[in-house]
């Protein structure tokens, strides 16, 4: 069984390894804790066991434990300009055998595995038995929740023309299919890309924790459009996701 309380006490004496002043690392400290919590939330919703549902509280914490280092050795969030922070992750815990300090039994090795390594890639693969798939969506779901939760609270707007589009990042979004993040350019195509998260929910419940957040509302009224093009997507993508999620 995973005491999930002492298992957040080992991972802020790993983070403390860290320089805390970092905003970066600050960030992703904060949430990787708020995950942990979705994860329990949505492991709720599901009428998940106490085994399975700390097993998912175990795997929201350590998600993005490959960020530190990743942050440590680049000071960057890109993947595509430093390393893959899933399969850093995956290193960190299991080649030295850090895992054992969260959880003393090797039997949900494999699922913590593949839920980590897959959670910031495009997709959930056919390969995955249907508990690592199971676990795999959870988090994934819980790690866009958040990210829609720290996107839609910056106080800020943003200024966008028609230049900031990219047409591919649009085109996904208008098909509404998963959008590669490796074609992101601008500002406001990975705006576009945290918007086309929407299409890749599994859960009812996740729809319903954005929904109240009014997360989506938050993240269009931050956006001042200057120019026609960007204007008239934008106010298309906001009725499809009206229509389609409620949202
Ligand atoms: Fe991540």
């Amino acid at each position: 069984m995973i005491d999930i309380i002492k298992a957040k006490k080992t991972f802020d004496k790993h983070i403390k390894k860290y320089d805390m002043n970092n905003p970066k690392i600050m960030v992703k400290y904060k949430h990787s804790l708020r995950v942990s919590d979705l994860c329990v939330r949505l492991a709720k919703s599901l009428h998940l066991d106490e085994e399975k549902t700390s097993l998912i509280a175990l795997i929201g914490l350590l998600h993005d434990i490959g960020r530190f280092e990743q942050i440590k050795l680049y000071n960057t969030f890109d993947d595509q300009l430093s390393i893959d922070h899933g399969g850093l992750g995956v290193n960190i815990l299991f080649d030295e055998g850090l895992i054992r300090d969260y959880i003393k039994s090797d039997k949900y090795d494999e699922i913590i595995k593949k839920a980590i390594y897959n959670h910031n890639k495009l997709e959930v693969p056919d390969t995955y038995s249907e508990e690592q798939a199971f676990f795999s969506k959870i988090v994934r779901d819980a790690d866009k929740i958040d990210i829609y939760y720290i996107v839609s609270n910056r106080d800020k707007t943003y200024k966008y023309d028609d230049e900031s589009i990219t047409e591919e990042v649009l085109d996904c979004l208008f098909r509404k299919s998963l959008i590669d993040k490796t074609l992101a350019k601008t500002d406001l195509d990975k705006m576009l890309i945290t918007i086309g998260y929407l299409y890749d929910l599994n859960f009812t419940y996740s729809y319903e924790i954005i929904r109240t957040g009014e997360y989506v509302s938050s993240l269009f009224n931050a956006l001042e459009l200057t120019e026609n093009k960007s204007i008239k997507a934008f106010n298309y993508i906001r009725q499809s996701l009206k229509d389609d999620f409620n949202i």
